[in-house]
C-alpha cells in the first residue's frame, strides 16, 4: 500500500507493535535507495547503516536496551556517524584527514548526516504503509556492548536505531506543539510563550489520560524533564571517545 506525501508526513505516528510478516524485498530496496540519496554535509556521506535482520542479534540488542520493538520488528536499522570511509579513502590517496572528525563540529556533522538518513528511511518505509519507531536507547543504554556486538570499528559510532515492521496497531496521534510555538518569522519571537506552553501541557495530559491502549497520568513537562534527568547520567563522552570522536577540545 502506497501513501500520498500528505498521508506519509501528516498521519505518521510511532508504531511499536508489528506482525510477524517480513517486509517485502522491494520495500527494503526502496528504503536503501532513499537512505543512499540523503543530503549530507559536503556530500561527505559521514554515515552508514547496520541493517539487523538476525533474530538472535535483535534479542541481544533488546536485552541491552529494554526496547521490545527491537526484537519484534522485522528489520532494525542502526544509523551511525561514520568517518571510517573517508579516512580509508584519504589514506589510499595520501591525503591527511586532520582532526576534524574528532572535533565537536565533526561529531555534529556525523550525527546530522546519520539522523537525516534515518528520516529518509523512516519516510520511505511509512510511504509503503510500514510502521516505524526510532530507538535512541541503542545509543545510550549500553554503548560499549552495542559497539562490540556490531563490531563497530574506529571512527564509527551509533546515533540512533529505527525499528521497521508491518504494523499491528494504529496508535492515536500525539498532540504536537501549535505552529506558533514552532515557527518564528524572520527573527525569534519575543512574545510570552508561557500560556501557550501550559495549554500544550494540558493537551498532552488529556491525551495521556484518554488515548487508546495504555493510559497514564503523565503531563508533558514532568515527563520530558524526567528523561532529561535520566539523560544527564549518560557518560556519552567516554562512550564515543574510544571510537575517535570528541577527543579534540574544539
Ligand atoms: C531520536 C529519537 C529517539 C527515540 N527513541 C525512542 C526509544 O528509544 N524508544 C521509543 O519507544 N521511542 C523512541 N522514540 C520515539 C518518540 O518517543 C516519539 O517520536 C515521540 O513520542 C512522538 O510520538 P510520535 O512519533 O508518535 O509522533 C524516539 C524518537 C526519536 C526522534
Amino acid at each position: 500500500m502506497s501513501k500520498t506525501v500528505e498521508q506519509t508526513l501528516l498521519e505518521r505516528r510511532s508504531v511499536r507493535r508489528y506482525t510477524r510478516d517480513a517486509i517485502p524485498q522491494e520495500d527494503v530496496d526502496f528504503i536503501y535507495e532513499a537512505i543512499r540519496n540523503t543530503p549530507t554535509s559536503y556530500n561527505g556521506q559521514q554515515f552508514s547503516v547496520v541493517d539487523v535482520a538476525d533474530q538472535e542479534l535483535k534479542e541481544k540488542l533488546y536485552a541491552l536496551t529494554g526496547q521490545k520493538q527491537i526484537k519484534t520488528c522485522n528489520r532494525f536499522l542502526i544509523f551511525c556517524a561514520d568517518y571510517r570511509k573517508i579516512t580509508l579513502a584519504a589514506k589510499s590517496k595520501n591525503v591527511p584527514v586532520g582532526v576534524f572528525p574528532a572535533t565537536v563540529d565533526g561529531y555534529t556533522v556525523g550525527v546530522i548526516d546519520a539522523s537525516l538518513a534515518m528520516m529518509s528511511a523512516l519516510t520511505a518505509a511509512e510511504s509503503r504503509g510500514l510502521g516505524t519507531c526510532p530507538i535512541g536507547y541503542v545509543r545510550t543504554a549500553a554503548p560499549a556492548q552495542v559497539a562490540e556486538l556490531l563490531l563497530l570499528p574506529e571512527n564509527v559510532t551509533v546515533v540512533c536505531g529505527l525499528a521497521i515492521g508491518v504494523p499491528r496497531e494504529l496508535p492515536d496521534m500525539k498532540p504536537k506543539q501549535p505552529v506558533d510555538l514552532v515557527i518564528h518569522h524572520n527573527v525569534y519571537g519575543s512574545g510570552d510563550m508561557s500560556q501557550a506552553l501550559m495549554d500544550y501541557d494540558e493537551k498532552v495530559s488529556h491525551y495521556n489520560r484518554t488515548r487508546e491502549g495504555t493510559k497514564s497520568d503523565n503531563d508533558w513537562v514532568s515527563h520530558i524533564v524526567g528523561y532529561y534527568h535520566e539523560g544527564s547520567g549518560y557518560d556519552m563522552l567516554h562512550a564515543v571517545r574510544p571510537h575517535g570522536f570528541l577527543t579534540e577540545n574544539s
